[in-house]
């Protein structure tokens, strides 16, 4: 059996102090949560965040990495930094830094072994544009993602994915549960072909992309569906913690 993993990924929002009411606000509001949780606040959060979820069941996350351990890198954090901070996730290859920011699936692969390599459990972003999904591409858009992602990754047991088509994200639109749930099923299938039917059957995949209260029950009960990447809802404790509880 797979465990429920709810994310919350912050984006660029807060301040220190609104991130600090908020983790506060789920931390007792979720300590009866069946589910595995996992907020991601900004880097200059982190800090603030971490002692208030430590000995939770919240786990703390990055939004992002450097693809390197350390040096001449101005702007970046790096993977060392995080660890420092006691950060056990990394956020990689979300949509709007392979869109916005023009990150590849080289880069992300980098920053994908590294992480894994100090013992950062991964979320691996993917997801196809509209105009993909318009010219029936939605699945091969997603296994190129993953298996370039992923070269050269041996072991899966650190891996989660999450399937975050562009067009749902941020939108209000939502894919339909049975849209989200054809793509899961092809990618544990593919997970399945590249790391057998084991590490297909144990992998973590959640659906990201406007998922709300009011829709989260039904794309959970999809078959391969497990888990959310929730942003914009993510935000407030009135509409996370609903998600959080599905
Ligand atoms: P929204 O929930 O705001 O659509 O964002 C999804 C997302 O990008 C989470 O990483």
């Amino acid at each position: 059996m797979r465990t429920y993993y709810i994310a919350g990924n912050w984006k660029m929002h807060k301040t220190r102090a609104e991130a600090a009411e908020l983790a506060g606000a789920l931390v007792a509001q979720l300590k009866d949560g069946k589910h595995k949780y996992l907020v991601a606040p900004s880097f200059t959060l982190i800090e603030t965040v971490a002692p208030i979820v430590r000995g939770s069941n919240i786990l703390l996350g990055a939004q992002n990495m450097a693809p390197e351990e350390q040096g001449a890198h101005t702007g970046e954090v790096s993977v060392l930094q995080l660890k420092d901070l006691g950060v056990t996730t990394v956020i990689l290859g979300h949509s709007e830094r392979r869109h916005i920011y023009k990150e590849d699936d080289a880069l992300i692969n980098k920053k994908v072994k590294l992480a894994l390599r100090h013992g950062l459990e991964v979320i691996l972003c993917i997801g196809e544009l509209l105009e993909e999904r318009e010219a029936g591409r939605a699945e091969a858009v997603c296994e190129s993602q993953i298996v370039k992602g992923l070269e050269g990754v041996e072991d899966l047991s650190r891996v989660v994915i999450a399937y975050e088509p562009v067009w749902a994200i941020g939108t209000g639109k939502t894919a339909t549960p049975e849209d989200a749930d054809a793509i899961h099923a092809y990618v544990r299938r593919l997970i399945g072909k590249l790391y057998g039917a084991g590490a297909a059957e144990k992998i973590i995949i959640q659906y990201g992309g406007s998922v709300k209260p009011e829709n989260a029950a039904q794309l959970m009960a999809k078959e391969n569906i497990d888990g959310a990447l929730v942003g914009g809802a993510a935000l407030k404790a009135d509409s996370f913690v609903p998600i959080a509880k599905f």
